[in-house]
């Protein structure tokens, strides 16, 4: 586990990285041209996202074959040459596990379909009741989580889309089949993985209606997750191996279990907590602003509960179902670079992993897109619709999409100022926002204050001072609203970290002077004891 304490993973949105052949969509040998840009950022690990057969109805997170590339992404020849090039730079994959569902055109899928009671038994099938579904219970995309298969005369549970059945894990079959993948990437030598949805596997032994939600209480770290995992990194050999899981909707309580490296079943997790300060009444569908006392007051639960408990967290405020936190925070025009510059820091001097997600380095921002056919992903064209037939306006149902679509994370790499960002030769399978002309790889390369240049730097600190990877954290909680303050320390050593999150100044009390160690502004020098003025979006970092 220590091994990881200095490391940072940087994730590669497959289908938007690089695309090497011009049909538009990013690829295999478009990421391992891409290596040593990745090398240039001192990261250690790379996440992909899934590259495996699918019919892409989810982007490849509805995975028909684990063992074989989807031709659109290359073939497994190109897949070998990308980690063994990856190997010589002294960098490690870490491949997208999707184990709570597979895709419909799974051939377990198939079989089950055809009756064959040994797969059907690998899925979640059920009778319905009176009502119709087997439970109440709401996909996570919209709509039921149970479609009915009128062959079988049953209905099967799917928490995603319609095409992602979800697996049964009580099944012991289910769960050698799911560590043999796991043995069988290994041999192809990555170094890590990265478990979607997995707190999500566990189902109850017996389904009934929600009444007072979606159905997640019932599913959501479910009877035996805990068993299950400890059985996948035991059979899958995982010892050793960078392991980070996906967690919806969890707690704190079982995050610690996750990740005691004692427990034995991952080496950290993703929660998602801290992403939700800005839904209405927990709903991402409902704008709100968002609270900064919340984000705080999370942050501090999260990294001092996991410290006190020998947990560990990753380290994160993009990925590829988030908006661009720097549209969605801070402000991504006036202050683009300091915003940039005050969210990474914030997150990279905490104690955890680091995850960066392409073009965050750069600050991308969101997409920007005016109409409902610019949209390509499946949950918000979902929601596209049901916020129309719940009563929004076109421009309503628009706004709302533009905030919290995924897709605002997924449009292309802005590599450089030409027409398609210097992703694709063709015509790319999403929008790349217009400013990429500016926000892009090739202009900050040449800038030494550049937001890239600054991620370079968070990199390398995190591997040459302990008090970031090893020291303990301790949140402040006398600040102004929207300022965001802990404290680092390692045997003698000690770093001050302010992020003021507003366009405000704000006032906050320096407790001892030191040197002045990371800021945005361009600073240096000592600075003093006593009361200073942070300006808008500004990080000032400071050592004793
Ligand atoms: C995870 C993935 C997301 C996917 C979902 C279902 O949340 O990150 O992209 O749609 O799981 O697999
Ligand atoms: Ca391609």
């Amino acid at each position: 586990m220590d091994d990881f304490r200095k490391s940072t993973v940087y994730q590669i949105y497959v289908k938007s990285f690089c695309d090497s052949n011009g049909d538009g969509i990013g690829d295999l040998n478009g990421i391992t041209k891409k290596l040593p840009y990745l090398k240039s950022l001192g990261v250690d690990y790379i996440w992909t996202t899934p590259f495996f057969v699918s019919p892409l109805n989810d982007n490849g997170y509805d995975v028909a074959d684990y063992r074989a590339v989807d031709p659109l992404f290359g073939t497994m020849e190109d897949c070998e040459k990308m980690i063994a090039e990856a190997d010589r730079l002294g960098m490690g994959f870490m491949f997208d596990m999707v184990f709570n569902h597979t895709s419909t055109h799974h051939e377990w899928f198939q079989k089950a379909l055809n009756g064959d009671p040994k797969y059907m038994n690998y899925y979640i099938f059920r009778d319905g009741t009176d009502e119709g579904a087997p439970t109440n219970w709401v996909s996570k995309f919209g709509g039921s989580a149970w479609e009915y298969v009128p062959s079988l005369g049953k209905y099967y549970l799917h928490l995603f889309d319609v095409s992602q059945a979800d697996l049964n894990w009580d099944n012991p079959e289910v769960r050698a089949e799911l560590a043999d993948i796991i043995r069988f990437w290994k041999g192809k030598g990555i170094k890590g993985f990265r478990f979607d949805v997995v707190n999500l596997i566990s189902k109850p032994a017996v389904f009934e209606n929600d009444y007072e939600g979606d159905g997640r209480r019932f599913y959501t770290d479910g009877p035996h997750v805990h068993e299950y995992l400890k059985g996948l990194a035991a059979e899958g050999g995982l010892d050793g191996y960078i392991t980070v899981g996906e967690m919806s909707s969890t707690s704190l309580a079982n995050c610690i279990r996750y990740t005691n490296p004692k427990e034995h079943e991952l080496a950290m997790v993703f929660s998602f907590h801290h992403l939700k300060v800005d839904y209405k009444n927990g709903d991402k569908w409902a704008l709100k602003a968002p609270d900064f006392d919340e984000l705080r007051s999370l942050y501090k639960t999260w990294q001092e509960g996991m410290q006190e408990a020998d947990g560990w967290n990753a380290l994160f405020l993009n990925n590829h179902d988030q908006p661009r936190a720097i549209s969605r925070f801070t402000n991504d025009t006036t202050y683009h670079k300091e915003s940039a510059k005050v969210l990474a820091g914030l997150i990279h001097l905490m104690r955890g992993t680091p995850y960066i997600y392409q073009g965050e380095e750069i600050g991308i921002t969101n997409a920007g897109f005016k109409d409902i056919d610019s949209y390509r992903d499946v949950e918000s064209l979902n929601y596209y619709r049901i916020l129309r037939e719940a009563g929004k306006t076109e421009a309503e149902a628009l706004e709302i999409i533009g905030e919290r679509s995924r897709d605002n994370g997924r449009t292309p790499m802005q590599w450089d100022g030409t027409e398609n960002a210097g992703f694709t030769t063709g015509t790319p399978w999403l929008g790349i926002p217009e400013n990429h002309k500016t926000i892009n790889v090739e202009n900050e390369e040449q800038d030494p204050d550049s937001i890239l240049a600054f991620y370079r730097k968070l990199v390398a600190l995190r591997k040459e001072e302990p008090v970031i990877s090893d020291g303990r954290i301790d949140f402040e909680v006398e600040v102004p609203y929207g300022v965001i303050a802990y404290t680092r320390s390692y045997e003698e050593t000690q770093l001050f970290v302010w992020a003021n999150l507003t366009g405000d100044e704000k006032t906050v009390r320096i407790p001892e002077s030191g040197k002045l160690f990371l800021s945005n502004y361009g600073m240096e020098g000592d600075i003093p004891a006593g009361e200073v003025l942070l300006k808008p979006y500004e990080l000032l970092v400071i050592k004793k």
